[in-house]
């Protein structure tokens, strides 16, 4: 399984909470997408061979490229690089940028998945979170893709945002249900510095959401999940049977993928590359052999071992003594057993044989499970 990452970076506008890399203006757009196509390029033996899954487009904003930009890169990859047949391909799309033109051509140049950014179905959360789109917008964008072929439709909505009523994600979800939308990731709003959200918290002029709200809502979504058959598959993803997404498993199957654009990242199995978070760096970097536009780092067999447990956690597959065992010894699986021991106790982990997943208790703590989990170099 290897996947292909294509970041485009610009936004229309400043979502408050977003600290992705992207540019309001798109002076060096031309610029760009060259670079991108040189980056592909260079990478061509990248894989070895191995056939390419999934091509996801993300960002930023891809759907803010045209159609003509977009396909370019999508017939590239197909003459450079081994494609699978049935390749899941992915568009990350705001809502305001769908329009049925833009999703028939879609459709044509082979796209076969969308995820689009809604957040919410509430103007005054909308507002709040500084997006572009109004409710009815993020409403019909989806049926304007439904209506013209796409059924492989994945929605992003935030949840614990400050003030927020649990009714109003009540009614979020019932709309996704409303839509029979697919796909759908529920991120927990995290306060990124560097962000409007920051600065306003920080200045004691908004409140986060307390933890137990959070929680609460958390438990909605997972109850909503069970009432209505998505599979929660990682503590953000939940999806019908059939549309779990394939792009996102090699994240945590320890897969191969090549991200390229500004602040990409790639993972060829034993190297992690990341491409610099600016576009003037990037395209300098791309053009000239002497400036480097991304940093390379060797992961120590800790290191791997903390990122099995990191990802594996949050998804519904756990983790495996069996894996440990066979990627990393059997000291390594003899540490595990002695370190889950706690979270057994506390039922923040559930074991069956060798696999030790979260229990519904010990999800809301993921993170803070393994990383407590970490061998330390
Ligand atoms: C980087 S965005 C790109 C997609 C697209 N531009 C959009 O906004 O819909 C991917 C997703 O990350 C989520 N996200 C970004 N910043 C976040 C934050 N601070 N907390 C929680 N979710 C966040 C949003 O749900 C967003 O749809
Ligand atoms: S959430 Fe999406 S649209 Fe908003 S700033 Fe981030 S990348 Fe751009």
């Amino acid at each position: 399984m290897a996947g292909i990452y294509i970041h485009i970076p610009y936004c229309k506008q400043r979502c408050s909470y977003c600290d992705f890399h992207f540019k309001i203006s798109q002076k060096d757009r031309p610029e760009i997408i060259k670079s991108i196509k040189t980056e592909l390029l260079e990478n061509i033996n990248y894989f070895k061979n191995k056939e390419v899954k999934t091509i996801y487009f993300g960002g930023g904003t891809p759907s803010i490229i045209n159609e003509k930009e977009l396909e370019e890169l999508i017939i590239l990859i197909y003459q450079n690089f081994k494609i699978k047949k049935n390749v899941e391909i992915t568009v990350e799309c705001n809502p305001e940028d769908i329009t049925t033109n833009k999703i028939v051509s879609y459709r044509k140049m082979g796209i076969n998945r969308l995820s689009i950014g809604v957040q919410s179905f509430n103007n005054s959360e909308l507002k709040f979170m500084n997006r572009p789109h109004d409710a009815e917008k993020a409403y019909t964008s989806i049926t304007t893709a439904q209506q013209n072929g796409f059924e492989n439709i994945s929605i992003d909505l935030i949840y614990g945002l400050p003030n927020q009523k649990i009714d109003a994600l009540r009614r979020n979800l019932s709309i996704i249900n409303e839509l029979k939308i697919k796909h759908f990731a529920a991120y927990s709003l995290t306060i990124e510095k560097k962000t409007k959200l920051f600065h306003l918290i920080n200045k004691k002029q908004i409140n986060p959401l307390q933890d137990h709200k959070v929680i609460e809502q958390f438990n909605l979504i997972e109850n909503f999940s069970k009432e209505n058959k998505y599979i929660h598959y990682e503590i953000s993803n939940f999806a019908k049977q059939g549309f779990l997404a394939k792009h996102n498993s090699a994240y945590w199957e320890n897969k191969i993928y090549l991200g390229v654009g500004p602040s990409a990242h790639s993972f060829d199995g034993k190297r992690r590359k990341w491409n610099v978070s600016s576009n003037k760096k990037y395209i300098e970097g791309i053009n000239n052999k002497s400036i480097n536009y991304f940093a390379i780092e060797y992961l120590s067999k800790k290191q791997h071992y903390n990122e099995y447990l990191m990802t594996n956690f949050r998804t519904i597959w756990g983790v495996d003594t069996k894996t440990i065992e066979r990627r990393f010894g059997k000291t390594y699986k003899e540490k595990f057993l002695k370190a889950i021991k706690k979270w057994l106790n506390k039922n923040y982990i559930i074991n069956e044989k060798s696999i030790f997943k979260l229990s519904s208790k010990g999800k809301i703590f993921a993170d803070r499970i393994s990383s407590d989990m970490f061998l330390i170099n």
